[in-house]
């Protein structure tokens, strides 16, 4: 079966390309096949991925009615990309001028990989929505801070009201804590909240503060290659056990 999941969060720095780039290599790893979709104009996962940014675009494949099949790049990192770029700015104007919402979705149905894991940028934007049509699942990032709820109700309402449409099958599947530093109070805090009001989806592992998590896009990488015996690497590599865990038992 095919898992095809949005990270997502308007809010930006919260750690949705470190988890998307890092959760690719991490189930790459684990021999599964993964393709990465870049949907952010920063295309910093594809910086992360090795691949270059502005070819081979969501952009160009929707503009020049492309296939995206043959548009898949491959990263080092073991898993395949679509890039993301500046000109995905351009494919946000483009969705809405030419009604073409829903076209990621149509797209990625033929295509044979076991996870489909998508970055998207900080706002609710065409792009995301994208995104979130596409889904099936969506992983919400979040950076255990004291407004680090506010804003995911909005993300939470839109999928609900795909949902309630009948326009995707996407559901919030896991809510994943980063950046953690659990020396500090607050974070503790708003952690043992999170657990609280949601019990079922907050994921177990924690992802640390971790600087090699941090360094590792320079080496045009993830935490998993350049240093797979830090806490980042390991961190990302227990969270997809548990993402395979959840969803072997139905989530
Ligand atoms: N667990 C972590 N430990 C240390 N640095 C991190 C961690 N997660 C993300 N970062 C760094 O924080 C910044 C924001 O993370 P990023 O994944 O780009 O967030 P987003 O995609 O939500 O904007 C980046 O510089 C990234 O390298
Ligand atoms: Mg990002």
């Amino acid at each position: 079966m095919k898992h095809v999941i949005a990270i997502a969060n308007q809010k930006g720095g919260v750690g949705k390309t470190t988890t998307a780039v890092n959760l690719a290599a991490a189930l790459a790893a684990t021999k599964r096949k993964v393709l990465l979709i870049d949907l952010d104009p920063q295309g910093n996962a594809s910086t992360a991925a090795g691949t270059p940014k502005n070819e081979n675009t969501l952009y160009q494949i929707y503009s020049q009615n492309l296939d995206i099949q043959d548009h898949i790049l491959s990263s080092p990192s073991g898993y395949d990309v679509i890039p993301g770029g500046e000109n995905l700015i351009a494919l946000e104007v483009f969705i809405r001028n030419e009604s073409k919402q829903g076209e990621l979705k149509r797209q990625l149905d033929p295509l044979e990989y076991e996870f489909i894991i998508m970055d998207t940028p900080p706002s609710l934007n065409q792009l995301t929505l994208e995104s979130l049509f596409a889904a099936t699942a969506t992983l919400i990032p979040l950076q255990c801070e004291y407004y680090s709820l506010e804003g995911i109700s909005s993300l939470i309402n839109t999928i609900n009201t795909l949902k309630n449409k009948n326009l995707t099958d996407n559901r919030v599947f896991g809510i994943i804590r980063t950046m953690v530093d659990m020396r500090n109070n607050l974070a503790k805090e708003v952690s043992e909240e999170l657990e609280k009001h949601f019990p079922a989806l907050v994921f177990n592992t924690l992802i640390p503060r971790n600087v090699k998590l941090a360094e590792a896009p320079s080496h045009g990488t993830s935490a998993i290659q350049y240093m797979p015996s830090s806490f980042g690497a390991k961190a990302y590599l227990a969270l997809a056990g548990e993402l395979i865990r959840r969803i072997e038992s139905g989530g």
